[in-house]
């Protein structure tokens, strides 16, 4: 069985439910206390033995090459200053051994399409899907959440899928998968679809944003067509592998903040600030004289 040594990044979506703060930088640079999402899902894969960071980025997403890129007048000038801890922050975004690849999705046709775009960098492998969006916090005694799904990939040799119980009235957030139990944490898939009204959602189980995927699902990416919403889904090329692969959903240990909603980011800011070393302690107690 293949390592899995690639993660993709879809990075081009437009972000719209973040405007005005996205009309001229990506909702993945939006900072979660000091750091950019996107950083918080790059350290989860590296975490994960990730080497190679596949972004799929569109237009107005520059920045995101900048985050990872060195940024030499910078640290010039932190060096002059002997301010060696931030220097450190920086060589921190992208550790050694570590590649980015950058590749463009020409118009923001779906994730699904985002997803197809890897597929020349990727090849033979199978691979990592993460959604910087979906801000995924585990407690110290956990691995972080790329670093279980992988485990189970190991172990089963199947595309794995995070997912979570939702309220039945959010399905249309989702793709809902229909499946069977199989272990502990872990179901069977048999059915997937994309955003589900409440009455027709085939369970509550909705998948997150972290996958590990068989490299057969390009092929069927390629052929599937626009699906909910008019984009090419994600969803209809795990419904199309799930035909003819052993797809697993795996809930995962650990906490999902949806931080492509105002609420969701709000949460992780909280959640994030009060596990900060720096101001963890005079946050909580700021929050506790406001209450
Ligand atoms: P979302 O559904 O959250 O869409 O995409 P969005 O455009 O980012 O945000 P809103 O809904 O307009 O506020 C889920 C993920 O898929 C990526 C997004 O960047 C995000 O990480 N995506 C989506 C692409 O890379 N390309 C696409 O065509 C669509």
């Amino acid at each position: 069985m293949n390592r899995v040594r690639k993660a993709v990044f879809p990075v081009a979506g437009l972000g719209t439910r973040f405007l005005p703060a996205t009309k001229a930088q990506p909702k993945e640079m939006l900072p979660i206390v000091d750091k950019p999402l996107i950083q918080y899902a790059v350290e989860e894969a590296v975490a994960a033995g990730i080497t190679e960071l596949v972004f799929i980025t569109g237009r107005n997403k520059r920045a995101i090459e900048d985050h990872f890129d060195t940024a030499h007048e910078l640290e010039m000038e932190l060096e002059a200053g002997g301010k060696t801890a931030l220097l450190e922050v920086l060589h921190n975004a992208v550790p050694k051994g570590i590649h980015c690849i950058y590749i463009r999705q020409p118009a923001p046709l779906g994730l699904g399409h985002a997803v197809l775009c890897a597929r020349p960098v990727i090849g033979n492998e199978p691979f990592a899907v993460l959604l910087a969006d979906d801000l995924m916090d585990v407690e110290q005694s956990q691995k972080p959440v790329l670093a279980q799904m992988l485990d189970v990939y190991k172990e089963e040799g199947a595309s794995v899928l995070a997912v979570q119980d939702v309220p039945r009235e959010e399905t249309r957030q989702y793709g809902i998968v229909s499946a069977r139990p199989y272990k502990e944490r872990l179901e069977l898939v048999d059915g997937i679809v994309e955003k589900p009204q409440p009455d027709k959602a085939p369970s509550t189980l909705g998948v997150v944003g972290r996958y590990v995927l068989s490299n057969r699902i390009f092929d069927f990416l390629d052929s599937v067509g626009k699906g909910a919403g008019g984009e090419i889904q994600l969803t209809d090329g795990i419904a199309a592998l799930m035909q003819h692969e052993k797809v697993m959903a795996y809930r995962f240990a650990g906490r999902r903040f949806d931080c492509g909603s105002k609420l969701g980011y709000l949460q992780a800011t909280v959640a994030m600030g009060l596990k900060h070393p720096e101001m963890g302690d005079a946050f909580a107690r700021y929050l506790d004289e406001t209450r």
